[in-house]
């Protein structure tokens, strides 16, 4: 049970980065409340052991998907790897009765091409928000790509080619060589260079092709996103930047700067920051250059955007913004 005027929210999977990220989003919002937290290696300890954010005597619990149905919350989000919401999703759906109908925010890429969820990039979908309840969060490249090509998506002549490179906190918790400190000391790891994931929510949700190499970096957190755009005609810089000003100038989280925006300076930060706009000669062929933390705008930022959307509070409420 939630205080009375609160909605309650679980987390499943939450001992990972991005549940830790939304712990901290969740325990500053005035109209929330954290009523489970699910992970199997911390169950039993003190979430406030773990999260200095959070100041609740909430612990960890290992819950299955009928048990994290059992607890009713009005919010639950989905932090698991690929390919384990489903069950989650269907007891959820089994235990919907007598006006009980929660609000799901899945943030893997497991529904991120089923229509029958809402694809919760606000910035570029929130007018199309018909009051869904299940909600897929983008990718953390996938929101880098979007926002930085849509100014100019009708003007393009050929597939944006875009180079990302992650912090390896980008890879999850599970040990791997893509988040292994010491492989990635005085390196840059290429990886999935044709056909990742996100390309395809890219190209699927732009409805345009995009290619997409990304790479990961000995850094912790924070995406730095170079798109290559040909255009079908020339253009000016400035003519160029107007349009990314006046499509972002009314969100206070995007940045639209003159600079090449670096990594170090979104890193725990909410928003994004384009800029390094830069054009070939012929004015044809212009590079772009986007920055978000993948563990905030990226993910949990992006969660908490979704769920002040569909309980109808403020889109920022509980996220810092300047
Ligand atoms: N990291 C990012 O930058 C980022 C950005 C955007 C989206 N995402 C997506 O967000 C999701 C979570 O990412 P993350 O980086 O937070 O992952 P993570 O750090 O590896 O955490 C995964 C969480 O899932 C739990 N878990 C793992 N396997 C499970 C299973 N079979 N059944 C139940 N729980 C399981 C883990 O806890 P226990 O093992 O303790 O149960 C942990 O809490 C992924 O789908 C990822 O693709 C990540």
């Amino acid at each position: 049970m939630s205080t009375p005027g609160k909605k309650s929210v679980g987390i499943v999977g939450a001992r990972g980065h991005t549940g830790a990220e939304l712990i901290r989003l969740i325990a500053r919002h005035p109209q929330l409340e954290l009523v489970f937290v699910s992970s199997r290696e911390l169950d039993g300890q003190r979430v406030a052991e773990h999260n200095s954010d959070y100041r609740g005597e909430l612990r960890y619990e290992a819950l299955d998907a009928e048990a994290v149905a059992a607890k009713r919350a009005d919010v639950v989000v989905l932090a698991l790897p690929n390919a384990k919401a489903e069950p989650y999703v269907a007891a959820i759906d089994a235990a919907k009765s007598d006006g009980y109908d929660p609000i799901i925010v899945d943030i893997s890429a497991d529904y991120r091409f089923d229509r029958t969820w809402y694809y919760g990039l606000p910035e570029l979908t929130r007018d199309q928000y018909r009051g869904q309840h299940w909600i897929s969060n983008p990718g953390c490249y996938a929101t880098a790509m979007q926002l930085a090509i849509t100014p100019l998506k009708d003007l393009l002549a050929a597939p944006p080619a875009c180079f990302g490179v992650s912090g390896y906190s980008g890879a999850g918790t599970t040990p791997s060589d893509k988040n292994d400190p010491e492989k990635l000391r005085d390196n840059l790891m290429p990886y999935a260079l044709v056909n990742h994931t996100h390309e395809r929510e890219v190209t699927r949700h732009l409805g345009i092709p995009v290619e997409f190499m990304p790479h990961v970096a000995a850094h912790f957190r924070g995406i730095t996103m170079t798109v290559n755009l040909w255009l079908t005609q020339p253009m000016t810089l400035d003519a160029i930047k107007a349009r990314y000003v006046q499509k972002y100038k009314h969100e206070p989280l995007i940045d639209v700067i003159d600079e090449a925006p670096w990594v170090s300076h979104i890193a725990n930060r909410h928003g994004v920051q384009i800029g390094g706009f830069t054009l070939a000669p012929g004015g044809k062929r212009v590079v772009v250059v986007a920055t978000l933390d993948n563990l905030l705008k990226g993910a949990a930022t992006q969660a908490m955007q979704n769920i002040n959307l569909a309980l109808g509070y403020p889109e920022l409420e509980s996220i810092p913004h300047e």
